[in-house]
């Protein structure tokens, strides 16, 4: 694989390897196997792939989480290196080289925006769309590649694809767990033992709630999750929504349910001092 923190560089290699459809994982580093699994993926349907690693200081709205964040470019590398391909790249840029100037561009998703981690996390997702956009401006992949981990994000990508008329075709893959039933994330490193211990109770507590959904409505369940959660010492639930995936719609109660859609039981916890977020698609049948 080839490494690089350069635009220019980048845009040299993929015009040298002249291969399509170029496949593109982006991330914040911290990798671990939800991430590979994403770049399984692309490698799978794609001669090329580029993955970026990259933390965006504009998605962060809390400056101690952006400092926390965990980065580790040594480790990310060797991980990659077992997976990539010779003539794939990784694209380690400095923040100057996708902020050159400061982005100022204000996105404008509607509902996408005003649900779930855009309540808790004011301008998260403004932040990933000036990131992402850019990155698509400078890799300019045919097929990306997203973890359904971050399940807002997914819908917000998609619209924003959508807006700018990019050719780009988002694929959105599963969630990949621990074996305890902890979705695998970068922060899960930062938990104490004691709450890491305790943390597949969301996970369990979700599957609970997908096998509710059968029977009882909406309310019922929102205060089963809450109440189960919030029993735990240190644990804490931010929100429990149940939204469907394309326009995050989120339910007061199963009579305003759109046939044919698809809905997730979505979940952002305080672990502790950390914040974790899950969720599950819901049974219908
Ligand atoms: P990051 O949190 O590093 O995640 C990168 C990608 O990996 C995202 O698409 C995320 O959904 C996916 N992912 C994370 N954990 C996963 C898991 N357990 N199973 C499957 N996929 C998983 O998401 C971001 O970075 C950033 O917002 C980014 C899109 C890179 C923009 O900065």
């Amino acid at each position: 694989m080839k490494v690089t923190s350069r635009i220019a560089d980048l845009k040299n290699h993929l015009k040298e390897a002249g291969i399509k459809p170029v496949g593109f994982v982006p991330t914040m580093g911290a990798l671990h196997e939800g991430h590979l699994s994403l770049v399984k993926y692309a490698i799978h349907e794609c001669p090329v792939v580029a993955v970026s690693i990259f933390v965006n200081p504009t998605q962060f709205n809390d400056k101690n989480d952006l400092k926390n964040y965990p980065r580790n470019l040594k480790k990310d590398l060797d991980l990659l290196s077992g997976v990539l391909r010779k003539d794939d790249i990784v694209f380690t840029p400095e923040i100057t080289e996708i902020y050159p100037v400061p982005d100022t561009r204000q996105f404008s998703f509607g509902n996408l925006d005003m649900v779930m981690e855009a309540v808790h996390r004011k301008g998260h997702f403004n932040g990933v769309a000036q990131v992402v956009s850019r990155l698509f401006e400078i890799v300019e992949p045919d097929i990306a590649y997203f973890g359904i981990k971050d399940f807002q994000q997914v819908a917000v990508i998609k619209e924003l694809v959508r807006q700018t008329g990019n050719k780009v075709r988002i694929v959105s893959c599963p969630i990949v767990r621990e074996s305890d039933g902890l979705a695998m994330s970068s922060r899960n490193m930062l938990l104490e033992p004691e709450i890491r211990k305790k943390a597949p109770l969301i996970f369990r507590t979700l599957t609970s709630a997908s096998e509710m959904f059968r029977s009882a409505d909406v309310p019922e369940i929102k205060e089963f999750v809450r109440e189960k959660i919030n029993s735990e010492t240190r644990f804490y639930v931010e929100y429990f929504e149940i939204a469907d995936d394309m326009e995050l719609f989120t339910l007061k109660t199963k009579k305003e349910m759109i046939p044919g859609r698809k809905y997730f039981g979505c979940i952002a916890v305080k672990a502790g001092n950390i914040r974790l977020i899950d969720n599950l698609e819901m049974e219908t049948a």
